[in-house]
């Protein structure tokens, strides 16, 4: 076992070990990226044979990755990729980047890992390292993956490596990117997590080693139960406001200005992305099979999961004012990627809030820079539609505009001045307008409203 750890060692920092990842998406590509940049041969596995394709033409389909550095890569032959695992055979290490939704129950879907597992078990070798990244619950490592390779003859620990370690990477920020966001690492043994820390401290600045595979699993649904269940709050925090007619986005930003034990959240139309609507719900079903009740995390996701609901019930009382219903309206949706600035859809509450608005009658269009076309199969009850563009001309064709994505490529000004009615849910508009409601907020010019409730 010594021996094995001692000539990955060697093979990692003289760059001599052959890196895999499995997965090449939002995580696996920018790391595969990093190993490259790294001097590691990085090459990717990946089922869909366009991204493959893609990534050995020197193209680069992930808006963080730049295609130059694809390009550069491949160039110097440190990055290639392919959908057959047989070349498992050849490589030293392998990071499991595939994806961990949940199912319409919200039970795990686990099928993703263990296909990538299987995938992977037909052709490990002794002295291989592999290393789980996928989002998952505690237990997934040494109660799923450890034996799937296991049943192969080689032991965890002895004859090959084996570590957890959760991905943070955060889409479209600008300043942390895989390569300056500490890295968490649990290994199965002390061996298993020294070889992964050798590995990630050859391209990621900071590692942070922990005692065991479950820690590692648990520290991820922690970071991401943590935002659930803060977003939660101040969900909370705005349907009150509503209320009590108080604008809950002055508030919020008054008290982050206390120095000390306060961290602002915001409120919005409802959770998205592929993290932070679906790890909560990995712990609490793991929670829930030792018999402990997550109270916690089902509240967040009630008080989430019903934000969409609020957002069409501000259409209409927007719609109200003008004596218009939703039932037959001309909505512009406007922003339908689940965050600013980038093209990820998954799991976006726009899709819920253009389902609802429809299931009401309105006539629904939406802008988004970012997302040329929504599919039929993404929003409820929905069809395949494109994107208008949100020029003046088209602003003022609307009943209503629903800003539920903040773009920054908006043109805000020309959307207060054109349209009608705006409900905006991100605070995108800062200032009060008699046309702008916003969620958890009085409406705009707030005096009429005042008048009444006086
Ligand atoms: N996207 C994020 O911001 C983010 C952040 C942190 C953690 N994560 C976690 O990382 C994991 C991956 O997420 P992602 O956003 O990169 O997903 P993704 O859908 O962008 O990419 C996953 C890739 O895996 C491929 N794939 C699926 N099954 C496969 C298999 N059996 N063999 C080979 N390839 C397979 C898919 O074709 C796809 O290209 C998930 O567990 C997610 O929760 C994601």
């Amino acid at each position: 076992m010594a021996a094995l750890a001692e000539t990955l060692r060697d093979k990692i920092r003289s760059r001599r070990a052959r890196t895999g990842v499995v997965g090449l998406g939002y995580v696996g590509l920018p790391l595969a990226v990093e190993f490259g940049k790294a001097g590691f041969h990085a090459t990717g596995i990946d089922l869909d044979a366009r991204k493959v394709q893609a990534i050995n033409d020197g193209r680069s389909y992930i808006p963080d990755v730049p295609t130059a550095d694809v390009q550069a890569l491949g160039a110097k032959g440190l990055l290639d990729a392919t959908t057959d695992f047989s070349i498992v055979r050849d490589l030293d290490t392998i990071n499991i980047c595939v994806p961990t939704p949940l199912r319409k129950t919200k039970d795990p879907d686990m099928s993703y890992i263990v296909s990538a597992v299987e995938g992977i078990a037909k052709h490990l070798h002794p002295g291989m390292l592999i290393v789980l990244e996928s989002t998952t619950y505690p237990g997934t490592t040494d109660e799923v993956v450890q034996p799937m390779l296991e049943a192969t003859g080689l032991k965890a620990g002895q004859d090959f490596f084996l570590a957890f370690s959760p991905e943070r990477v955060d889409p479209g920020n600008p300043t942390f990117q895989t390569h300056n966001v500490p890295k968490v690492v649990g290994g199965y043994t002390t061996a298993c997590s020294q070889l992964a820390a050798e590995l990630y401290g050859s391209a990621i600045e900071t590692i942070v080693p922990v005692s065991s595979t479950r820690v590692a699993e648990m520290v991820k649904l922690l970071e991401n139960t943590f935002r659930a269940v803060n977003i939660g709050l101040v969900n909370e925090l705005a349907l009150m406001c509503d209320r009590m007619n108080i604008n809950v986005w002055e508030v919020v930003d008054a008290a982050k200005t206390k120095p000390f034990g306060f961290m602002a959240f915001y409120p919005g139309p409802g959770l998205g992305g592929h993290c932070i609507p679906i790890d909560p719900f990995y712990l609490s079903w793991k929670a829930k099979q030792t018999g402990f009740d997550p109270r916690f995390i089902e509240l967040a996701g009630h008080i989430n999961g019903g934000m969409p609901h609020y957002v069409v019930d501000k259409v209409s009382e927007a719609l109200n004012t003008r004596r218009k219903a939703v039932n037959g309206s001309n909505i512009l949706v406007a922003g339908v990627a689940y965050k600013r600035d980038i093209d990820d859809m998954r799991e976006s509450p726009a899709m819920d809030v253009m389902g609802l608005l429809l299931a009401r009658g309105a006539n629904i269009a939406y802008a988004d820079p970012w997302v040329p076309e929504v599919h039929a199969r993404e929003w409820s009850g929905g069809y395949d539609i494109k994107a208008v563009d949100m020029t003046r001309g088209n602003i003022a064709k609307y009943d209503c505009v629903v800003i539920v994505t903040d773009h920054k490529a908006f043109d805000y000004q020309a959307l207060v001045e054109e349209a009608d009615v705006i409900v905006d849910t991100r605070n995108a508009i800062k200032d009060p307008h008699p046309n702008v409601f916003k969620l958890g907020a009085p409406r705009g010019a707030s005096e009429d409203r005042k008048a009444v409730i006086v």
